[in-house]
């Protein structure tokens, strides 16, 4: 990116030809770099398909990740002898042997170093070490780029959500976690990202909250009132509704109020108890460095009675019993968008959403990250939302991104001791306080400053926590364990952030600083001769399709699962080859190996960038 803009403007300067060729060649190389080995090797099979069957129309040729010393496969053989099928040939060759005609057709190039067939049919390739050598140089001298993605899209990611006067529940940290995540992997490849927290701050609950409000603090409208524990006020406001029938008609009478907006001293104290809630949310949204744009349902409160008529005049609704509802094709359950009472649900002011955000917020892609349980929700409420031409499939993408509950260490769900649920804040303090502990089991104390031990704490803490949710594949449950977490041996963030430090502590070893070894990478080649070094370069130039994979499929684990490859496979580099070699004797440093300086240097920016995809910060010292 860097490089093509300085490019643009040295040619904007010059106002000639000879700028206006820079800037191409520029780009071109900087496409190149961002051009990822899968997609080379597609193109290449594509080619050798079409030199082997011309007139076969195969469709997208498939090629993955290898596994056990492959390095890429393709099953195209499958899909052309499915083609051939069709396409009337009446006993088309083995798979095998299609592979083979395939292999033969591959045209010279200088990505395949060997291939073979293997299993019913695949083609099985390894790449050639000076392509990775060479792409290893390009990342070491333009920075880790992103993969390229077909164009740019505004995309509204829906995350967090949590709802006032309610506890944040470890569901919401998923969403939070999750949601973040995703943002910034989005934002990353080039996308236009508008983060949204959908609150819940709107509803009947806020009748008794307010009424409540203006009994205990009378002085509202004057002082703010010190609400310390919303929880509580909710609780006592809900047994005042339940046992005091005057109680309940002054609640019902100010719901009324805030919804027709009529009361301005209701709007005050509604805004006075989200206000309350607000704050506790922001200190969690600082403690693990979340952004947000708050639009809550309450954002959509005007939209709704137009949206309603909107829906009976393309004659959607159906009246229920006084409430309107919205049956949508093959679902029996209907949506309800207006209750007997003539109030709004959580479903019209999703409905709301979907067409506000797609027609004033011009999205091409809502992605909402909500929990599994609410998987029914949204598969009526985009199914009614294309019924009403709210959006088109073809050109808007909306997607549910669900996830499990977070369990206990017992598998049940995620309590305290005493059965209550578990506030995130002491969650998260708790955490502050283990990793802490750990650090000083390890005896850091007595080498990190007061500083870096404080940046270390937090850096494992709410890395590890961030890393146990995103690790696990988000569709299932997952047990949250401190223990677990903050093992230095698995896959964890933990580990992750010493194999990091144990990269920078080479550099401080040698007397190098990292911009000066980057410049030597236009000078020093990465020689890839060691089996080991051989791989880690593999690995290192992995990471854009690995993202690639990542946002396609919307599965951060994938990401955290090439992390924990990178730095699995770097410590086994570390362990079998010397970067610095010293005298046995003296201690003093002998002779430095510069190709595998660069090599560490190269995976610690691919880890850096992986980290701050996932949200965990980095410690150069731990
Ligand atoms: N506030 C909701 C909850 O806690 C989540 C909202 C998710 N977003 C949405 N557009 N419905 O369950």
């Amino acid at each position: 990116m860097c490089v093509a803009r300085c490019g643009s403007s040295v040619a904007a300067q010059r106002g000639d030809s000879e700028g206006a060729r820079a800037v191409l060649y520029d780009q071109r190389l900087m496409e190149d770099d961002r051009k990822t080995v899968l997609i080379r090797l597609t193109k290449l099979l594509e080619r050798a398909i079409s030199a082997s069957y011309p007139e076969l129309d195969v469709g997208t040729v498939s090629v993955q990740p290898g596994k056990k010393g492959v390095d890429y496969q393709s099953n195209c053989a499958m899909a052309i002898a499915k083609a051939l099928k069709t396409s009337g040939v009446k006993d088309p060759p083995q798979p095998r042997e299609i592979a083979e005609i395939v292999r033969k057709n591959i045209p010279p190039n200088d990505i395949v170093e060997s291939s073979q067939i293997t299993g019913p049919g695949f083609i099985s390739v390894q790449i050639k070490p000076p392509l990775v050598s060479r792409l290893v140089t390009q990342r070491l001298i333009n920075g880790v780029q992103p993969p390229l993605v077909d164009r740019q899209l505004r995309v509204i990611v829906d995350f967090s959500s949590p709802n006032i006067a309610k506890e944040m529940h470890v569901g919401h940290l998923r969403s939070t976690i999750i949601g973040e995540s995703i943002c910034r992997m989005l934002e990353y490849v080039g996308h236009d990202v508008l983060r949204l927290n959908h609150i819940g701050d709107w509803g009947t609950q806020f009748g008794m909250l307010i009424a409540h409000l203006k009994d205990k603090f009378p002085n509202y409208l004057s002082e703010s009132p010190p609400i310390g524990d919303l929880q509580k006020f909710y609780k006592e406001s809900k047994k005042r509704f339940d046992e005091e029938p005057e109680f309940k008609k002054r609640a019902y009478d100010d719901v009324v109020a805030l919804q027709r907006g009529t009361n301005p001293d209701v709007r005050k104290a509604w805004q006075l108890i989200c206000d309350v809630s607000r704050k506790e949310f922001q200190i969690i949204y600082e403690m693990l460095d979340i952004t947000l744009v708050e639009r809550g349902e309450s954002f959509y409160q005007p939209m709704m009675p137009d949206v309603v008529k909107d829906l009976q005049e393309k004659g959607l609704v159906q009246n229920d019993e006084g409430r309107k509802v919205v049956f949508v094709p093959n679902e029996t359950v209907p949506l309800t968008v207006e209750k007997s009472d003539g109030g709004f649900t959580y479903d019209t002011s999703d409905m709301a959403a979907v067409k506000h955000r797609v027609e004033e917020g011009k999205a091409d892609w809502v992605i909402y990250v909500v929990d599994s349980g609410q998987a029914h929700h949204f598969k009526l409420i985009f199914s009614a939302a294309k019924e009403a031409k709210y959006y088109d499939p073809v050109k808007v993408r909306l997607d549910h991104v669900g996830f499990g509950l977070v369990l206990g260490e017992d598998k049940k769900k995620f309590k305290t001791r005493s059965g209550d649920t578990v506030r995130l804040v002491d969650l998260l303090n708790e955490g502050l306080q283990r990793a802490m502990e750990k650090l000083k089991a390890k005896g850091r104390d007595k080498e990190l400053s007061a500083d870096e031990m404080e940046a270390a704490q937090r850096a494992v803490a709410f890395g590890c926590v961030k890393y146990a949710d995103l690790s696990h594949c988000r569709i299932n449950d997952y047990v949250f364990s401190y223990d677990k977490m903050l093992d230095d041996r698995g896959n964890t963030a933990v580990y992750l952030l010493y194999a990091y430090t144990r990269a920078n502590a080479i550099y401080r070893l040698a007397g190098i600083d990292r911009d000066s070894l980057r410049k030597e990478a236009s000078s020093v080649p990465v020689v890839l001769d060691h089996p080991k070094e051989l791989k880690l370069g593999k690995c290192i130039i992995q990471f854009q399709e690995t993202l690639d994979r990542t946002l396609k499929e919307l599965y951060p684990h994938l990401l955290c699962e090439y992390m924990y490859e990178l730095a699995t496979t770097f410590t086994e580099f570390y362990d079998a080859c010397y970067c610095i070699e010293k005298d046995k004797e003296t201690g003093k440093i002998v002779s430095i190996n510069k190709s595998r300086l660069l090599l560490c240097e190269a995976t610690a920016m691919v880890m850096t960038q992986g980290f701050q995809l996932l949200g965990i910060k980095p410690v150069t010292k731990m």
